[in-house]
């Protein structure tokens, strides 16, 4: 397919995302005070920058792990069938658990994703998502913690792609086609 020229808008800077993940660190600090269980599990790729700034303003023993589910490939479709592509390296029975997710857009990923490790018995399992899009959504999930709430937008940035791209970038952009 080829690519149609576009442009990034920036929707949320960095300083912006700093500030909310300090916040939400000290919330998830004391709602898992006392733990000496947790395990934060990152959902690839997306997450991976988020979780790297999270884990760092996290004052607790922790430790991390990371899942990959199938996603949207290289399009702006969502996948109705989430399938793990890499699973974890450790077990989960009974720990304390916090899925780190990028994204909820139609809740596929996430629910499924929960589904399958409260399998794994757990102690506890949590989520948290940077950015949620409640427009969009097909499974009636939420996360525990939510960065930003947004609209029904496509975005990139801080670990978010479009096509394999843009992940660098330091803050959430929006994806507007030109032409
Ligand atoms: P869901 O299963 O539909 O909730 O989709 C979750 C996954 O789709 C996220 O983890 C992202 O990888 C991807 N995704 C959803 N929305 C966007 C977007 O706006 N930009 C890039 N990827 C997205």
């Amino acid at each position: 397919m080829p690519e149609r020229p576009y442009v990034i808008d920036e929707m949320i800077s960095a300083k912006t995302i700093a500030a909310r993940i300090e916040a939400l660190a000290q919330e998830i600090r004391l709602s898992f005070a006392g733990t000496d269980k947790l395990i934060l599990v990152g959902l690839l790729r997306g997450s991976f920058v988020f979780i790297a700034d999270l884990v760092r303003e996290l004052d607790l023993p922790v430790e991390v792990d990371f899942l990959e589910a199938s996603s949207y490939g290289d399009a702006m479709q969502s996948a109705r069938e989430v399938r793990i592509l890499k699973d974890l390296r450790g077990e989960i029975s009974g720990r304390d658990v916090l899925v780190v997710e990028d994204i909820v857009d139609t809740g596929f990923t996430l629910s499924h994703v929960v589904h399958l490790l409260e399998g794994r018995q757990p102690r506890r399992l949590e989520t948290i998502a940077l950015l949620d899009k409640p427009s969009r959504r097909e499974v009636p999930v939420r996360a525990s913690w939510t960065g930003f709430e947004i609209p029904d937008e496509f975005v990139v940035g801080y670990g978010i792609d479009f096509a394999q791209r843009n992940r660098n970038l330091p803050y959430i952009g929006k994806v507007r086609f030109i032409e």
